[in-house]
């Protein structure tokens, strides 16, 4: 059997170097809580040091690779909004929400120890416990409108900023942290 599945909005999953994980990471040990859920702003300082290595420059390469391969477009201007960090712990929900800008990326930066008995549960909704969830429109039957990802150091997420989603809170041990971005994008097609 063949099967077509060619409609929907397009998610790109890539890689950021290590260095700048860990970068990032040093950073955001030195002002998020080390017990409770907290949301920090990157200073643009932080995110434009390093020229070439920098955390902009990098996320704009991954911004334009993603729209060559989604859309074939060549995007002559990628400007950031904002980048943020959000750290949580167990029980703490993200409700479901869009991002401002054309296109938003999440960056995973510390995975928790999900507990076993919690990852093995899924919802009846179809989403799963300290995943990533993307959702489009209402349920139709043959047609998929739920995607869960499992979250992963260095793994970055790139996708419509309108597309919905939503993590659903965890049971187990450590912290959950992960980077956002919103961006605007100038392009000319192909
Ligand atoms: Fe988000």
């Amino acid at each position: 059997m063949d099967f077509y599945s060619p409609f929907g909005p397009m998610i790109a999953k890539l890689r950021l170097p290590p260095a700048i994980v860990a970068r990032i990471n040093a950073y955001a040990d030195q002002v998020v809580s080390s017990d409770k859920s907290t949301e920090v702003l990157l200073p643009r300082e932080f995110v434009a040091e390093g020229g070439e290595q920098s955390l902009a420059h990098h996320a704009a390469k991954l911004v334009r690779r993603y729209l060559a391969r989604a859309e074939n477009s060549q995007a002559d201007r990628v400007d950031f909004d904002l980048f943020w960090v959000v750290s949580q712990y167990a029980g703490t929900p993200s409700p479901v929400h869009f991002h401002s800008g054309d296109v938003a990326g999440v960056l995973y930066l510390k995975v928790p120890d999900i507990d076993e008995a919690e990852e093995a549960r899924t919802y009846v909704s179809g989403r799963q416990a300290g995943y990533i969830n993307f959702l489009i429109g209402g349920k139709q039957r043959l047609s998929k409108s739920l995607v869960s990802f499992k979250p992963q150091v260095g793994d970055f997420y790139v996708f419509p900023g309108w597309l919905l989603h939503v993590a659903e809170p965890f049971r187990g041990a450590g912290e959950r942290r992960s980077m956002s971005f919103n961006a605007v994008v100038g392009v000319e097609d192909a």
